[in-house]
């Protein structure tokens, strides 16, 4: 494993004041978001909207990592640019969602597992020589009625090691996301504690597979509240029980934290990291961002997939990696929202 190569990614993704966009919707779930807004769900739309994503002015002085889908990575721009290339040029390091979606876990009623470790080895290879430098791979947890269940969540982080200690042999840095949702109407509290056990059994596989912490990155959920829980919490609780929760259960070595977004809306997202660092100095990692819907939302919405819309989008978009930027140093104001 060549430790150092791994470490040179982490750093360049951690870089101070930046953190990641995570475009690697699958097919079906771009097709979803694009049917809400009334975009045709066609292989050229999905690319227009990411040629415009990955060429946005500016784009890079808040992003360091872009996530591609497999569709994504072997596509080009209208000038026959693959986005590798571009996203490289724009100081954007490119990486590659590796997992095969979230399946049904057979036996256990609403409950899913990851799939995608059959042939990872030699697809890997194939990505690493693409130029994508970093992965990802999403297990989701449910909490629901006696869910999660133990089964669940350790066949789900059993997945996340083995795929994570494939990253590194092949000299990509992981990024492990074990997703704990926010449907439903459960607590706070009882969102830290699934969140707290997921990763206590995370980091055990981790280590009984050999990963290197320090060249991985986690991307976890925020500690929140059910979408549908009556009592909503401030920003500052969740920021509380966010870095609580991590506070005791994820080692100070790994190369950093990137939270995704999970159907929070984009303001929040950015109140709530932005909360983490100004109530929480000397954290053990760096604590950053890698959301999807909360940066590309309000963008995607504007474009409604019409070309006199892309530069109005893509300020709309640079904007929100802006925040997030901001959030990141503790210095975001709702007065950056314009
Ligand atoms: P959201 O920020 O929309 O949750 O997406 C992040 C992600 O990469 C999900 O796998």
């Amino acid at each position: 494993m060549e430790i150092q190569k791994l470490k040179d990614t982490v750093q360049a993704l951690m870089a101070e004041g930046k953190g990641l966009l995570a475009m690697d919707e699958s097919t079906p779930t771009s097709d979803k978001r694009f049917k809400v807004v009334g975009i045709p769900q066609t292989e050229e739309m999905r690319r227009i909207y990411r040629e415009w994503i990955a060429t946005a002015p500016g784009l890079g002085e808040s992003i360091s990592g872009a996530i591609l889908y497999d569709e994504t990575i072997r596509q080009k721009t209208d000038d026959g640019i693959p986005f590798v290339e571009v996203l490289h040029k724009a100081g954007i390091v490119p990486g590659i969602k590796v997992d095969e979606g979230a399946h049904d876990l057979a036996g256990f009623p609403d409950e899913k597992v990851t799939d995608g470790l059959d042939g990872l080895r030699d697809r890997l290879k194939e990505y690493a020589a693409m130029g994508a430098r970093f992965a990802k791979w999403r297990a989701v947890i449910t909490i629901g009625e006696g869910i999660p269940t133990s089964t669940c969540i350790e066949a789900n982080t059993e997945a996340l090691a083995r795929y994570a200690a494939l990253c590194q042999e092949a000299g990509i840095v992981p990024i492990v996301e074990p997703e704990t949702l926010m449907d439903g109407d459960h607590t706070l509290e009882q969102c830290e504690a699934v969140t707290e056990r997921v990763l206590r059994s995370l980091f055990t596989r981790l280590a009984l597979h050999k990963v290197a912490l320090e060249g991985i990155l986690l991307k976890p959920n925020m500690v929140l509240p059910g979408e549908k829980c009556p009592t909503q919490n401030s920003v500052e609780e969740v920021a509380d029980a966010t870095v609580n929760c991590f506070n005791r259960t994820v080692p100070a070595a790994i190369g950093g934290i990137a939270f995704l977004s999970g159907g929070q809306s984009a303001e929040l997202a950015s109140a709530r990291l932005n909360a983490m660092h100004v109530r929480h100095k000397d954290l053990p990692w760096p604590l950053t961002f890698s959301f999807s819907r909360a940066i590309q939302q309000p963008a995607l919405e504007l474009w409604a997939g019409k070309p006199e819309n892309v530069e109005k989008a893509q300020q709309v978009l640079v904007r929100r990696a802006k925040c997030n930027s901001a959030a990141r140093l503790g210095q975001y104001t709702e007065a950056m929202e314009g």
